[in-house]
């Protein structure tokens, strides 16, 4: 092989992967079926039938509630008077502290951010669910490894002037993030008793202390 048909190697394994990627996502579309009913009533089976032989709580886990069933029929793009009434729907579950102080200890919020244990089945029945705010968000700049499925959260605080107002707004958002957002893929903490009210107001103290790691 010459010297030059050596070089344009890469080049070509190059142009190779995006026709098999091309090749791929055509046949997925394919696959794909075409009214969203059917599709998710498909889905549905086929995630009911990976967990037959599970016992009554995790099967009661896979009945999706209204705003779900919603979500996965218009692929978590619902049309806008649809998306308004989730968000109302989902905001009339948000349960502020009575004492409407909401910003708890960062050093406990930091702990939870980085736990991503809890709601699978091989966890231990002690277990304390944590918020694996890492998986999707950059939150200290100190922690080299995250997600960017959500926005970066550095110095969230800071910006936000340590507002009261911003900060009880991230409690709300923490705990039901479809209540500004219908179908975000972030999880409804609090909606779904997943955190205590207690970890969500250290999760915004994390957030919005000014000691906190977050806003250095
Ligand atoms: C599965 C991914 C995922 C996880 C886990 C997650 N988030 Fe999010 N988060 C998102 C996405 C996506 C958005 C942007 C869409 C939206 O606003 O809902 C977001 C938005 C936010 C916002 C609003 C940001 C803004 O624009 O002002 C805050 C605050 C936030 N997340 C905090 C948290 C905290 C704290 C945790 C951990 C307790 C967490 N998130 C866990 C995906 C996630």
């Amino acid at each position: 092989m010459s010297l030059q048909s050596n070089a344009n190697r890469p080049a070509r394994y190059a142009a190779i992967i995006v026709a098999l990627v091309a090749a791929t996502s055509a046949l997925a579309e394919s696959a794909t079926p075409k009214g969203p009913a059917e599709g998710t009533a498909g889905v549905e089976r086929y995630v009911r039938e990976m967990w037959a032989s599970s016992d009554a709580k995790w099967k009661d886990r896979l009945k999706q509630d209204e705003t779900q069933v919603l979500c996965s029929r218009f692929r978590n793009n619902p049309p806008e008077p649809l998306a308004q009434s989730i968000q109302t729907r989902e905001a009339a579950t948000i349960v502020f502290p009575k004492d409407n102080q909401v910003l708890g200890r960062w050093q406990e919020g930091e702990k939870l951010a980085q736990n991503g244990r809890g709601g699978q089945f091989s966890d231990a029945p002690d277990t304390v669910n944590g918020g694996n705010c890492y998986a999707c968000h950059q939150m200290a700049k100190s922690e080299l490894s995250f997600g960017t499925l959500g926005p970066s959260l550095s110095e969230y605080g800071k910006i936000r002037n340590f507002s009261a107002e911003a900060a009880r707004d991230t409690f709300a958002k923490i705990y039901n993030s479809q209540a500004t957002l219908a179908c975000s893929s972030m999880p409804r903490f609090g909606a779904h008793g997943f955190l205590t009210e207690q970890q969500i107001k250290d999760v915004v103290a994390y957030l919005f202390d000014p000691d906190s790691p977050i806003n250095k």
